[in-house]
């Protein structure tokens, strides 16, 4: 199975280690480093076996380097997995991720971690106690903490550019959206949707962390057959598929779930069915322009707003591109991609206004 998924894979290279004392594999997976170091959060969680967790990193270190590249940093694109047999907590979670950390410095700066599923700021923190490859440490450590507003601020920012391309307005009164998964980045995007005045239906697998957000839950396993205009996928990947896309009842797809397509093709399932999709990649960089524009590129707030909000001009070119050249909005953005990566000037544009 390794074989087969390293083979297929068209990054640089995958960087393997058993933890013996946890039982973790770690995964770190060096996607491109064309731009410049390969950046990418660490995700905790436990799979059904390393080949699984493998495969789960390599996609999602591709899609980091896709991120990087439509967001006109000069950063190269990586992901690591932390495949647990269970999340670790406490003396046990922190051995882990010093080894993970002492792993990173290994690499000598080729792979430049951050927070992803399940891991947050205090995890950076211990992370950094062995390497300075890190992001979003705790700004009382020296980083720029937790990124998540940012994530949903600009995932906010795209599901009015949606609307906007949909309808001619980007206003939210009354417009119904489904926010499903209320962690860190789901919560604070219905936060910032109930605030605009839309009508905000919330699902989890824990229910009560759901209703905790203020909007109306729904239960997890019937979420995807509401009626709404926009849906906004914030859990785990991959909702997208040739079963569920003809189950919806949603205008859009706007939300900041990694690898929301099971497969390529579900992008034009999703064209088909007259359903407009905003490329997760693309919707979603707001949490990386966070910690690489603070850390990394000296930004300060009001810059990282602006980039931030940048994010709904960028899917409007998208959407744009996509109709005239009646494509899927998905291989708009990877034409985008390819291009900056084939930018052979050297020169790497810093900020939106030289994008
Ligand atoms: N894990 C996040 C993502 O998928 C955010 C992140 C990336 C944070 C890189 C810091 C650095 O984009």
């Amino acid at each position: 199975m390794f074989e087969d998924l390293l083979r297929r894979w068209d990054g640089e290279h995958a960087v393997i280690r058993h933890d013996s004392e946890s039982g973790a594999w770690m995964l770190v997976c060096i996607h491109s480093t064309r731009l410049g170091p390969a950046m990418g959060g660490t995700r905790l969680k436990s799979y059904d076996g390393p080949a699984e967790a493998l495969e789960d990193a390599l996609r999602l270190a591709a899609g980091m380097t896709r991120k990087l590249a439509v967001l006109g940093l000069p950063c190269g694109g990586g992901k690591a997995v932390l495949a647990v047999p269970e999340v670790p907590s406490g003396e046990a979670r922190r051995r882990l991720l010093e080894s993970y950390g002492e792993l990173i410095e290994s690499l000598g700066g080729s792979y430049v971690t951050g927070p992803d599923v399940n891991t947050g700021e205090a995890d950076m923190d211990v992370i950094g106690g062995r390497t300075a490859h890190v992001f979003c440490r705790s700004c009382a450590a020296g980083g720029s903490g937790d990124p998540s507003i940012h994530t949903a601020l600009g995932v906010f920012h795209g599901i009015k550019a949606t609307l906007a391309h949909l309808d001619g307005s980007d206003d939210l009164t009354g417009r119904t959206v489904l926010v499903q998964g209320t962690g860190s980045v789901g919560a604070k995007l219905a936060r910032l949707l109930l605030d605009a005045e839309a009508v905000v239906l919330v699902s989890d697998v824990d229910e009560e962390r759901a209703r905790a957000t203020g909007g109306r839950p729904v239960p997890a396993d019937a979420a995807l057959e509401l009626e709404c205009d926009v849906y906004a996928p914030c859990a785990l990947g991959a909702t997208l598929d040739e079963a569920s896309i003809p189950r919806l009842r949603c205008r859009a797809v706007a939300g900041a779930a990694n690898n929301q397509l099971a497969e390529p093709d579900d992008a034009e399932r999703l064209r088909a069915a007259g359903i407009l999709y905003a490329p997760d990649y693309v919707i979603n960089g707001g949490g990386a322009l966070h910690g690489i524009g603070l850390e990394q590129l000296g930004w300060d707030p009001e810059q990282l707003e602006r980039e931030v909000a940048g994010i709904a001009d960028t899917l409007t070119g998208l959407y744009q591109q996509a109709d005239e050249e009646r494509i899927t909005t998905n291989e708009a953005a990877e034409r985008l991609a390819a291009m900056r990566l084939a930018r052979t000037d050297g020169d790497v544009p810093v900020s939106a206004s030289e994008r």
